[in-house]
């Protein structure tokens, strides 16, 4: 929960800064916004956060104060998500957790590739994907180590959904280009297989390419898929939620998986409230849902 503190209005809030262009109050409202339609909880430590990352937004839209913006964003609902769009952090590195790779590929992969040879639609959610990595690492484990094989794979009825909140993650991801020394964190043959390296840059290539769909979703608001998922991956989104909302994220998500599909979550996360009726802990931060 947020702390209430007592801050002296006539005080800055931040070093260098008039409390007349930026104040407790603003600090406040600002994260009341982001916890409301994002379920993000921003700390009283996140003061100077908010600023440096909102003052270019207030210069791109000449508003001299927080107040302004704050006004502005009231009756802008675009301006609205993208601020908080701003306001999200979207650390992520290639091969992130990389047991949740190796799991995949010895007990999920055998399972997903023998129902894809049938003909069945195999289905898979990046959610939470900040820009591209963990989906293009998770799909280059599927195509796997034989070249031959994983085209056949790709051009089976696989479709991996990769979403985010924030727009200038989603876009990074459908670029879908990387600095070379990034991505050696995958292993040499399926980076050699699935990518092409140009130098310090290294683009995913088209066999990877068919198979994802990037989509900019809030994960508190409705989602526009009729389909279960096989696996879904929500790794270190929830770490920024309060109690209430994971436990309800995490609900959504289990009932977003076909039974026996596999929900993969970020290492300080944990599973609780009524999901934990239909998920089995069946690994570290990975879990089964119940037949
Ligand atoms: C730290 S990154 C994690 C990326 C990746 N899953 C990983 O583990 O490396 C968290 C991502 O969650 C996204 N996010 C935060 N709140 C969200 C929400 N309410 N709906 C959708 N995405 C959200 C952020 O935009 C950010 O890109």
């Amino acid at each position: 929960m947020q702390s209430q503190t007592i801050t002296n209005p006539s005080e800055p809030l931040i070093p260098g800064v008039s409390p007349q262009v930026y104040s407790a109050s603003d600090f406040q409202s600002v994260a009341q916004l982001v916890r409301q339609k994002a379920g993000i909880v921003l700390s009283e430590g996140k003061k100077m956060l908010v600023y440096s990352r909102l003052a270019p937004l207030l210069r791109k839209h000449q508003c001299a104060t927080f107040r302004d913006y704050l006004e502005l964003i009231n009756v802008d609902a675009e301006l609205s998500t993208r601020t908080i769009a701003a306001l999200t952090t979207n650390h992520t590195y290639f091969n992130r957790e990389s047991h949740h790779y190796d799991h995949f590929a010895s007990e999920v992969r055998p399972n997903l590739l023998a129902a894809a040879s049938k003909g069945d639609p195999v289905r898979i959610w990046s959610a939470g994907c900040s820009s591209g990595q963990e989906v293009w690492t998770l799909m280059m484990v599927l195509l796997g180590e034989q070249k031959q094989t994983g085209r056949k794979i790709a051009g089976q009825n696989i479709v991996a959904l990769a979403s985010d909140l924030a727009d200038h993650a989603v876009k990074a991801g459908i670029r879908a280009s990387y600095e070379t020394e990034d991505m050696k964190a995958v292993p040499e043959v399926l980076r050699r297989n699935w990518c092409r390296e140009e130098g310090r840059a290294t683009e995913v290539g088209p066999e990877l390419r068919t198979l994802v769909r990037f989509r900019q979703l809030n994960l508190l608001g409705q989602w526009p898929i009729r389909n279960l998922f096989d696996v879904i991956f929500c790794r270190n989104v929830m770490i920024y939620f309060d109690h209430e909302t994971k436990e309800e994220l995490v609900w959504r998500l289990a009932n977003q998986l076909k039974p026996g599909g596999h929900l993969y979550i970020g290492h300080s996360e944990r599973v609780s409230g009524r999901a934990s009726a239909l998920l089995d802990l069946i690994g570290p931060t990975i879990y089964r849902r119940r037949d």
